[in-house]
């Protein structure tokens, strides 16, 4: 593939990262480089032009570099492993609240069938929608303006379902119906007193409970000296799985 107008292109300057869209104005200046829309024209994705690799973006930097965020997003290093966990392939139907920016549902989408998302809050709701126009994503997801209680879910209906709000626990029986038998639920939880509660309100109605956290660390890429990153996220959430019992 050849970069052209309209593209969205990853350029990685020496340990910095810039996603950006091209058009004939396009400018990017780093330092002293300035890198212009007439370098990158044409040009295919490894190449180096002024000290810039061109590349095309992963989801993940669509997701880190493009979204825009108003609310704290489920990190890749969760949403791809709570993705792997929910058991997603294009025969699945996912329930998923609240969206907020979009950014897990954008993770989800790529692998599920069908995706079915509820958003209680209309700034947030057209948020999510217009991060997955800008980068042409989420065809298969089906998004309602509404809080989840009030929903009219189909019983037995859902093979999966990832819940992230505040009270994951005032939802456990109405997930429990929209779920097949033996349906996973996912959930993030950024506090161990969530966990608690949320093991509480799941232990009638749901078996093979896990708690996980994934932490995630960086290394500085030097082969001369390899050690990691001084900074890191410490914390994200703690991710809670179990499975739908009848
Ligand atoms: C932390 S954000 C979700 C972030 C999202 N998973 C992401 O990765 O971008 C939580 C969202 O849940 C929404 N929410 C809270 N309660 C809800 C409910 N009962 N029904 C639907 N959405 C709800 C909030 O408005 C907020 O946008």
């Amino acid at each position: 593939m050849s970069f052209k107008e309209g593209d969205w292109v990853l350029l990685v300057y020496e340990d910095k990262r810039y996603l950006r869209k091209l058009d004939r104005n396009f400018s990017l200046n780093v330092g002293k480089q300035v890198v212009k829309f007439e370098d990158i024209e044409g040009r295919r994705a490894g190449e180096e032009v002024k000290g810039f690799y061109l590349l095309e973006p992963t989801l993940e930097d669509i997701i880190l570099l493009g979204f825009k965020r108003k609310t704290q997003i489920v990190y890749p290093k969760d949403s791809f492993y709570v993705a792997f966990k929910l058991g997603l392939s294009k025969e699945k139907k996912l329930l998923e609240f609240g969206v907020g920016s979009g950014a897990s549902t954008a993770v989800f989408s790529q692998l599920a069938g069908e995706v079915w998302v509820y958003e209680v809050r209309e700034d947030f709701y057209h948020l999510a929608m217009k991060n997955w126009e800008r980068f042409n994503l989420c065809g298969n997801v089906k998004i309602s303006l509404q809080d989840f209680s009030e929903a009219q879910v189909e019983e037995n209906f859902f093979d999966c379902a990832f819940v992230d709000v505040k009270e994951p626990e005032r939802f456990v029986e109405k997930v429990w119906k929209a779920l097949k038998p033996g349906g996973v639920l996912a959930s993030i939880l950024p506090t161990t007193n969530q966990v608690v509660s949320m093991l509480r309100a799941t232990q009638e109605l749901f078996c093979a409970h896990e708690v996980v956290e994934t932490l995630h660390r960086s290394y500085k890429t030097n082969p001369e000296r390899l050690r990691p990153q001084d900074l890191m996220i410490g914390h994200t959430g703690y991710l809670f799985f179990a499975r739908k019992r009848i």
